[in-house]
């Protein structure tokens, strides 16, 4: 197959950051996408309506074209999150949701959630309010294992949540073991998970076999092979529950490449294409489209797009880096080659 046409993407989970940065990421983003769940972990984070609304409005003046382009605001839980918070996020048609971080678990993750015990109220009213909780799901306790922090997290927070909140709607973000796979199939309606490129396409040895490589170091970190395997079933399994989250973060070149690297892949420049290029391997191109463009939509109770993007099977080398503003990031597969190319978007 040398080419297909699909309903145009959108992009449920997504780290723009701020000033310099906003000029490319967003642009990269709306090339092939019409809404991008927006993450709120800014320094300092977006925490209520406002901080949403004035960062909307800088996103919206970076974007060079792309009229129909839609960022979803999110807002930053913290321990002093309140039932109004809440409502007044419900009420505003810019906020799609309410993002979980444990303190400590990832990038500018300082200001999350120490436990959820004191945040009943602001969950019930999430709950309520059908707003959605978007999850990172990690324990942070430094006696876990990091490879095991997302299946610790599962059991620990995850499971009595989903049980104690039975009509909240909760989304486990970028997923990357078979215990999540398990688990979001397992559960009731209105639990589903996001899954980036770089947990499909690489595994820990990847990232560390015959050196280290700073530029696959993400978090939830890269696990061991087998569960790259269950996320591949995952996407093409055409279950509703599981769709597309790049997780796209920019980090410089000399933040990553350093004796204590940041942690986050970049891939809103080609992220279609790099799930083109799994959807490929594992001879399910015909379910690419539903992940991409249709599940996330569907859980999210948006409309699906109008539009639609070509894609074309073509060899091609991805740049070595990119330019932002003053700086530069060395995004996924640099230097690389690509198989599939965005022809347009209409
Ligand atoms: C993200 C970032 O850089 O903001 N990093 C990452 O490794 N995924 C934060 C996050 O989503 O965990
Ligand atoms: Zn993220």
């Amino acid at each position: 197959m040398s080419r297909i046409t699909i309903t145009k993407p959108d992009d449920w989970h997504i780290h723009l950051r701020d000033g310099d940065m906003l000029e490319r990421t967003v642009n990269d983003v709306a090339a092939w996408a019409n809404r991008a769940v927006v993450m709120p972990n800014l320094t300092p984070p977006v925490k209520n309506v406002s901080d949403a609304t004035a960062y909307h409005s800088r996103i919206m003046a970076a974007l060079e074209g792309f009229p129909q382009f839609e960022p979803l605001m999110t807002l930053y839980l913290t321990d002093s999150t309140t039932p109004a918070d809440i409502a007044a996020a419900a009420q505003s048609l810019l906020v799609c949701g309410v993002k979980l971080y444990p303190a400590g678990a990832t990038t500018n993750s300082a200001a999350g959630v120490t436990g959820l015990e004191n945040l009943k109220p602001t969950l019930e009213a999430m709950q309520s309010h059908n707003l959605p909780l978007l999850i990172h799901g990690e324990v942070t306790d430094l006696d876990v294992d990091i490879f095991d922090r997302e299946a610790k997290f599962i059991e620990r927070t995850l499971a009595p949540l989903t049980t104690e909140f039975p009509a909240l709607r909760v989304i486990l973000e970028h997923i990357t073991t078979e215990d999540s796979v398990n688990f979001v199939t397992e559960s009731r309606p209105g639990v589903a998970a996001t899954i980036t490129p770089q947990h499909l396409l690489f595994d820990r040895n990847d990232m560390l076999v015959g050196g280290i490589r700073p530029h696959l170091f993400c978090l939830p970190i890269l696990k061991r092979r087998q569960h790259k395997e269950a996320l591949r079933r995952a996407a093409i399994s055409g279950n509703p529950k599981f769709f597309i989250g790049t997780d796209s973060a920019p980090h410089t070149v000399e933040t990553k490449e350093s004796s204590c690297g940041c942690a986050g892949c970049y891939s809103a420049h080609a992220a279609i294409p790099l799930y083109a290029e799994v959807f490929e391997e594992e001879n399910s191109l015909d379910k690419l489209e539903a992940f991409t463009s249709h599940f996330g939509a569907d859980f999210y109770g948006r409309a699906r797009n109008d539009e639609t993007i070509d894609l074309v099977r073509v060899d091609y080398l991805s740049p070595e880096s990119l330019r932002f503003g003053p700086s530069t990031v060395v995004p996924l597969r640099a230097g690389e080659l690509l198989k599939w190319r965005l022809e347009k978007t209409q």
